[in-house]
């Protein structure tokens, strides 16, 4: 049964999105968030940013007021809270490992692509190639990372009514798998093509997809994983997942 707009709510929230525009002081409002917030649905949050965008404010400023309140009310839990839900244990702390893996991944897959510039010809016997076949051996296995907040953690976020979020993150998945792909391939064909093309040609794919990985990375760290923490609040929902991501370990660690 959907639950009922609490009008009071949402007129205490509107006001509280107000406060945040006016630029009052962030102290006093993450002191004030969790009254506030307390019991606070998506739709509620929606209805306050109806509120305001009919008063005249700009939907791309309603957006930014409602992520501020999101970020301050997991901040005001943070502060009030016996513990951060997101330690001990948590599935969004593997997750957040393995980004940084990424993250050295993606730099050291530059760094080999600038060495490899100045080589006048390609062989599988080189280090410089072995680094980079072993590089992208480990991205091709961090896939999984994708398929793991794909199927485990987005959908609960869509059913509280993110689905635009989710879209945005699956986009770039699809984006990502099939940059790994090329990379792959482009690795792994090699002696198809002449130094000049290789370095040409891995010099794209590999610009290409570090912007799109820091791109993504980011989105995630920044909104995607802070506004689930605070709308999926319900520890069982977060148990379930993580027990279902247990058989996975961390994805792209161990390459065959
Ligand atoms: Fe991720
Ligand atoms: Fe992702």
């Amino acid at each position: 049964m959907a639950r009922t707009v609490d009008k009071a709510r949402v007129s205490r929230v509107a006001e509280f999105l107000r406060r945040i525009d006016r630029g009052d002081d962030v102290r006093l409002l993450v002191r004030d968030v969790n009254g506030v917030a307390e019991n606070l649905g998506p739709a509620e949050l929606a209805a306050a940013g109806r509120s305001l965008l009919d008063e005249g404010y700009a939907p791309t400023l309603v957006n930014h007021l409602s992520a501020a309140f999101l970020l301050m009310r997991k901040y005001g839990q943070q502060l009030s809270g016996p513990k951060d839900p997101s330690q001990g244990g948590h599935i969004l702390q593997k997750v957040t490992a393995e980004h940084g893996l990424f993250r050295c991944l993606a730099a050291e897959l530059s760094e080999i692509t600038v060495d490899l510039r100045a080589a006048e010809c390609i062989s599988d016997t080189t280090a410089e190639y072995r680094r980079l076949a072993h590089v992208v051996n480990h991205l091709h296995a961090m896939k999984e990372h994708f398929e793991r907040e794909d199927d485990v953690i987005l959908p609960s976020l869509r059913r509280l009514g993110w689905a635009g979020l989710c879209e945005v993150a699956e986009e770039d998945h699809t984006q990502l798998r099939a940059q790994i792909d090329s990379l792959t391939s482009l690795v792994t064909g090699t002696h198809r093509l002449s130094a000049e093309d290789f370095q040409t040609a891995l010099a794209v794919c590999v610009g290409r997809f570090c912007s799109c990985l820091s791109e993504h990375l980011s989105f995630e760290d920044g909104l995607l994983w802070p506004v689930a923490l605070v709308v999926i609040d319900d520890p069982a929902v977060w148990r379930s997942m993580k027990t279902f991501c247990e058989e996975v370990g961390y994805c792209g660690v161990h390459v065959v």
